[in-house]
Parts: structure tokens; C-alpha cells; sequence
């Protein structure tokens, strides 16, 4: 059996005769951005997260790096947040101006330990960007009242956590704003780049149409120095299409999750993932831990199931950042994440044989039924499987 990690073929199938006529619409008007779709899309995934506005930009990163500058970030700011996160994290508030500043994870959820925070904050310190990383929302309430106190703007990074709730409240709405990113495999994905900024303050929400459309109100009248991050009409009228299928698909992910999670829980050398009870967790990701990741790994692959591993190196650990200070060490929990979580395939569409399918994989592999078979002869996994 092939498994993807992530295969978007067969959620298109399903929604073709949807998409396709309106991107016909869209081409038939040639109104290619910052029309119809667009602003009804911003009004919906308003709507949708909790929050009073929503300004569409031309990816995560760029909703990111217009939400840290509408919040005032410039040069010498510092920006507390994860190293644990996808690159593009650190990437915004350094196009911002500013430098990041990273604290270690808490390893339970791989999301920012607040606990770190205060120890973090210098007289430069200006924001804190919480990464609810993998559809887990980081733990807000202690984020929140030490941004209170120091007087600090909140920035969630909530490119994977479309859906996901913090006690309740829906990512997106739990900070001064928020960042989405609608990369194609996102739980809600684009044909293409896309992103959004959610803010319930009017002021942010201007200031990113103004960043995002090269500083202006007025065309031709450029009140900032600034940039073109335009979500097009295309991707706007494809998002429309998929975001009333989002909650089903999160659940979706959800029941997957659980099934793995039941499947995997007496192998004392997997560790599955944990949803606190704060947390809807929306699973963009289901990540596993363990010490042998990167022979089952190279197992799994071998039996046909692709896995990934988000990410293999800290973001503090790139060469792009060695001028930030950060050595091998600096955060242990982030480190050692890094060196043992593995993704299994997570998408709405999995079937139950496949999930059984992958468990039953890693069961073998963690059982050491390892022998060697012909060549060409199925797996004692395959048989089991096929057998039913
Ligand atoms: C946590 C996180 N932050 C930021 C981004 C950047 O989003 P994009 O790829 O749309 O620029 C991503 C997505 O890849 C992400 O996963």
C-alpha cells in the first residue's frame, strides 16, 4: 500500500464541479485582485475565526510580516517567539525590522513553554508571535496577562491552526491579530499562495490593506513605503468554495488522530500526540515522537508510507541565523524535539485501511519483525491487510 503524507488529489475530485465554475466566473470578469472574492472571503473567514476583520495577503509569511509592522514592529524591536516553527516564522519579524528572540517549547505539545517568556523580555522586547504549531493552540492566558503587563503587542502565527480553539476561542482571535497562511496543504489550503491577517482592531486591519497594496488608500497615493502581498481573485474564490468544508475536515483530522493514537498507545516507544484541555486541536500535523525516528523512518518508507518531519533543524540552528547568538544547546526541549518527531499521513480523506495500514507498520517495526523477505513478495504487513 502507498500512503502520501498528504494527498490533496482526492479533495479535489470531490470538489471540482464546485471550483471550476468559479474560477471560470473570475476569469470571465478579469477582475484579477482585491475584487469580489477577495472581500467577501475576508468577511467569511472574519466571521469564521471571531474576529471583527480580515485582511486577505499574498501568504503566511506576508501576513505575518504586514501584522508585525501594522503592530508597530521596526528596527532594534525585539519579538519573543519559538524556534520550533516553520522558517518563515522568524523570517516575518526579521522583514519586519525586527530581531527574534527565542525561548524553548514546552515538549508535551511543541508549542512556546510561557513559563520562558518573562526571563526573555528586554527594555527593546515589543511583541511576543505564539506559534500553535502543528492545529494546537499555544496555552494564551499566561501569554496574554505577561503582554499585559509589559505592555507588549501579541502576533499569533496561526498558519497551521484554521479551526483549532484556545478555551473556546478560535485561533486567530486570541491576539492584537493573527496570521494565516492558505499554502496548499494548510487544513485550509489555496491553488496556489495565499494568507490572511485577522485583528479586531480597525487600525491594524487599515494598516495591512495599506501594506499590502503598496501603502496606499488611494491608487497612486502612496502614504507608507511598503509592498504588493495581494491575495488574487483566484485563490479568494477557491477558498470560498473549501471554507465552508473546513469544520468537517477537522473533524475528520481529528477522528484520524484519535484512531492512530488508540492504535499506537501500548508502544512504549512511540510517544502520540497530546491535546490539552485547553486545546481543539485541528491536527494540521500528527506527529509522533521517538528516539528510533529516523530508522522508522526509512521503515515506513520502505512499506510504502511517506512520513515528514516538521522541522529536522531549530530555526536557531540555521546558517541564516547565525548572527543571532543561538548554539547547539541554547534550547534543549526545541533540540530534542527536532531529532525525534516524525509526521504520519494526516488529511481529511485517509481511509481507516490506511491508518491501519501505517499503525500496523510501525507496530512491526517497534516488534522487530524485521525479517528479510523476497524480493517482490509482499510484506507480513501487506498480508495481514490484505487478509482484512
Ligand atoms: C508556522 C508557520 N508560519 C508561517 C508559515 C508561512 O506561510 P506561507 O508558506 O503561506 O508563507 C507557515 C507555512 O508554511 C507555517 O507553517
Amino acid at each position: 500500500m502507498v500512503i502520501e503524507l498528504v494527498d490533496l488529489k482526492r479533495q479535489y475530485q470531490v470538489l471540482r464541479e464546485e471550483i471550476m465554475p468559479r474560477i471560470e466566473q473570475v476569469f470571465a470578469g478579469m477582475n484579477l485582485f482585491l475584487g469580489e472574492n477577495v472581500y467577501r472571503l475576508e468577511e467569511e473567514f472574519a466571521s469564521y475565526c471571531g474576529t471583527r476583520h480580515a485582511v486577505g495577503v499574498g501568504s503566511g509569511t506576508d501576513a505575518l510580516h504586514l501584522a508585525l509592522r501594522a503592530v508597530g514592529i521596526g528596527p532594534g524591536d525585539e519579538v519573543i517567539t519559538v524556534s520550533h516553527t516553520f522558517f518563515a516564522t522568524a523570517e516575518a519579524i526579521v522583514l519586519a525590522g525586527g530581531r527574534p528572540v527565542f525561548v524553548d517549547i514546552d515538549p508535551a505539545t511543541y508549542t512556546m513553554a510561557p513559563a520562558l517568556i518573562e526571563a526573555a523580555i528586554t527594555p527593546r522586547t515589543r511583541a511576543i508571535v505564539p506559534v500553535h504549531l502543528y492545529g494546537h493552540t499555544v496555552d494564551m492566558d499566561p501569554v496574554i496577562s505577561i503582554s499585559r503587563k509589559y505592555g507588549l503587542s501579541v502576533v499569533e502565527d496561526a498558519c497551521q491552526a484554521h479551526g483549532a480553539e484556545y478555551k473556546g476561542v478560535k485561533a486567530g482571535a486570541l491576539g492584537d491579530a493573527a496570521a494565516f497562511s492558505f499554502y496548499y496543504s494548510k487544513n485550509l489550503g489555496a491553488y496556489g499562495e495565499g494568507g490572511m491577517v485577522v485583528t479586531k482592531d480597525r487600525e491594524i486591519a487599515t494598516a495591512v490593506q495599506m501594506l499590502r497594496n503598496h501603502g496606499t488608500r488611494e491608487r497612486y497615493q502612496h502614504e507608507l513605503l511598503a509592498m504588493n502581498a495581494r491575495l488574487d481573485e483566484v485563490q479568494a474564490a477557491v477558498l470560498r468554495v473549501k471554507l465552508p468544508y473546513l469544520d468537517r475536515w477537522n473533524a475528520a483530522r481529528r477522528t484520524w488522530a484519535e484512531e492512530y493514537s488508540r492504535r499506537l498507545a501500548d508502544l512504549e516507544e512511540v510517544v502520540t500526540p497530546v491535546a490539552q484541555a485547553y486545546a481543539k486541536h485541528v491536527f494540521h500535523l500528527y506527529v509522533i515522537r521517538t528516539p528510533e525516528r529516523d530508522r522508522l523512518q526509512k521503515w515506513l518508507k520502505s512499506h510504502g508510507v511517506s512520513t515528514g518531519i516538521h522541522y529536522p533543524i531549530p530555526v536557531h540552528l540555521q546558517e541564516a541565523c547565525s548572527g543571532f547568538g543561538y548554539s547547539p544547546g541554547s534550547l534543549p526541549e526545541t533540540e530534542a524535539a527536532a531529532r525525534e518527531i516524525l509526521s504520519l499521513p494526516m488529511y481529511p480523506e485517509l481511509t481507516m485501511d490506511e491508518v491501519t495500514y501505517v499503525c500496523r507498520t510501525i507496530r512491526d517495526f517497534v516488534h522487530g519483525k524485521k525479517a528479510r523477505r523476497p524480493k517482490g513478495a509482499p510484506s507480513s504487513v501487506a498480508r495481514e491487510v490484505a487478509a482484512g
